[in-house]
């Protein structure tokens, strides 16, 4: 798939290329002739583009694409693996530290973050499908833990990730037998939220983009980190991580619930459980 709306030409040693347009952040991965495969060039540009991005008031969410054929066929065999593995130990945790800190950086990212999948999408691939918040894939992706077929474990958060969206049995299944799930079957095993053919992809996902930036940007920042969070309390813990997580979502943006609820039970305008208050009208 290409963007066609990429205001920079991509170059043979650009691995990231993104553009910005209503208030969305285009971003590619871009080794097409390796098939988005994340080397550690790439890794560290993916880092320094969302430095880059993650504060700009124009951009109010993410959706991270590939260029060519595939989404990532995962981590770069010969230049994440093999060539770093040549340089010891140091050379292995440093190439570590960059592939899994962008993800981290992209698991608890200030703005809203989508996947969209259009084609391979391999071990490696799963921490990055799993940092964004929401996935959308084409029915012709492919997903796989293809670890298994050429002789490591699923790392790199893999496994969790895994384990994490799917049944125990379907997770096993997935890991053990190195088989792919299409698009239609990923959507059923829960790795994405939709699958769709790939000639509505791109609308879709810029649909749910646009429906996302007219809701308030602080409050979807408190509410996906709120649901990464709770998954792995206690009921009583979560409880009161919501408390508080809430009243430091109002410290920073306290007006715009105030507005929400005038809207609601004042002016009577809108319907918070049928769709979002204006966020352009001021008390
Ligand atoms: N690491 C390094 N190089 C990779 C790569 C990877 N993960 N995936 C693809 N490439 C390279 C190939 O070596 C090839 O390079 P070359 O042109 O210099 O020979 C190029 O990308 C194109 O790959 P090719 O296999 O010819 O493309 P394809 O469209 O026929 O098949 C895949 C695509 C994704 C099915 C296949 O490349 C593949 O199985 N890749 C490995 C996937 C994997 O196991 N990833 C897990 C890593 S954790």
């Amino acid at each position: 798939m290409s963007n066609p709306q990429a205001e920079t030409t991509p170059t043979a040693t650009d691995t990231v290329v993104y553009t910005v347009k209503d208030g969305v952040a285009w971003v590619s991965f871009n080794r097409p002739a390796k098939r988005n495969a994340m080397n550690p060039a790439l890794n560290r540009r993916m880092m320094e583009v969302l430095d880059e991005l993650e504060f700009r008031d124009d951009v109010g969410l993410l959706v991270l694409r590939g260029e060519g054929t595939a989404w990532s066929a995962g981590m770069d065999l010969k230049e994440y693996f093999r060539d770093v593995e040549s340089q010891g130990l140091g050379g292995v945790r440093k190439a570590q530290r960059e592939s899994y800190g962008w993800w981290r950086r992209l698991r608890w990212y200030q703005k809203t973050t989508i996947a969209m999948v259009h084609g391979w999408c391999f071990g490696g691939g799963y921490g990055p499908l799993f940092a964004c918040d929401l996935a959308f894939c084409a029915d012709e992706a492919q997903f796989g833990l293809s670890e298994i077929n050429w002789g490591i474990l699923p790392g790199g958060g893999a496994t969790k990730v895994a384990t994490t969206l799917m049944p125990m049995r379907t997770a096993m299944y997935h890991a053990l037998m190195g088989e792919n799930l299409d698009g239609q079957a990923a959507a059923r095993a829960g790795l994405v939220n939709e699958s769709l053919p790939l000639d509505r992809l791109e609308a879709r996902v810029t649909e749910v983009a646009h429906k996302l930036l007219q809701k308030n940007w602080t409050t979807l920042k408190a509410t996906k980190d709120a649901v990464r969070r709770v998954m792995e309390m206690t009921y009583d813990s979560a409880e009161d991580y919501l408390v508080r997580a809430q009243e430091a979502a109002n410290s920073f943006d306290g007006e715009g619930r105030k507005e929400g609820i005038r809207q609601f039970i004042d002016e009577k305008s809108y319907k918070p459980g049928l769709g979002h208050y204006d966020k352009s009208k001021k008390v």
